[in-house]
């Protein structure tokens, strides 16, 4: 609908999209008051009702359906979303093994698309943007932390074993419910206080 209206509508219109599958998590907007990746939610075939479309809430506005992502990603970018290893093998040399059952830990984060639907609506994020991290970076943080071929584990969760960073989260779970690819990162907070109260930090 959106792309149509683009089309033959007024092409001024601007949103985000790339993949329509789901996968680049660009189209994120809110869509008759839940948050959507656009290119996943179907328009049913009788719908006779208006609908109503919006940017994700509680961001900054660039144009009509386009929100300014840069906060966002810096704030990613600050849980160094990387492989990190204190002896790294020679490029090319052989992969990084894990066991199935360390692989699976991974399952439920790795399939994240950072379209930032959890962090948006998350009450804590609206009020405290630059020092909470949010859903979506600390699910984000949880999968390196989990992550069995990753030797900075312990560096990892100093780094989020902040008041304002993590303990901002009370556990609203907003998150999870807003989020198009079926994920938990409510569970992802919650596992990571749990490791924290049980570490010797
Ligand atoms: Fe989007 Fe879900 Fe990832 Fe949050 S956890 S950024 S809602 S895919
Ligand atoms: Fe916000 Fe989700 Fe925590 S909505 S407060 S991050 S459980
Ligand atoms: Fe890629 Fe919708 S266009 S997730």
């Amino acid at each position: 609908a959106l792309i149509k209206i683009k089309n033959e509508v007024d092409s001024s219109l601007t949103f985000r999209r790339s993949c329509r599958e789901g996968i680049c998590g660009s189209c994120a907007m809110n869509i008759d008051g839940r948050h959507h990746l656009a290119c996943l939610c179907a328009i049913p075939k009788d719908n006779q009702e208006k609908s109503t479309v919006s940017p994700l809430m509680f961001m900054f506005v660039l144009k009509d359906l386009v929100t300014d992502m840069s906060h966002f990603y810096a704030q990613y970018k600050s849980i160094d979303p990387f492989l990190k290893r204190k002896h790294e093998k020679v490029e090319g040399e052989r992969e990084y093994l894990q066991t199935v059952e360390d692989r699976k830990l991974l399952d439920g984060l790795y399939e994240c698309v950072l379209c930032a639907c959890c962090q948006s609506t998350c009450p804590s994020y609206w009020w405290h943007p630059q020092d909470y991290l949010g859903p979506a970076v600390l699910l984000q943080a949880y999968r390196w932390i989990v992550d069995s071929r990753d030797d900075e584990r312990k560096a990892r969760l100093k780094k989020v074993a902040d008041e304002l960073k993590l303990y901002r989260c009370h556990t609203i779970l907003n998150c999870t419910s807003a989020c198009p690819k079926g994920l938990n990162p409510a569970k992802a907070i919650a596992e990571i206080k749990k490791m924290l109260a049980t570490s010797s930090l």
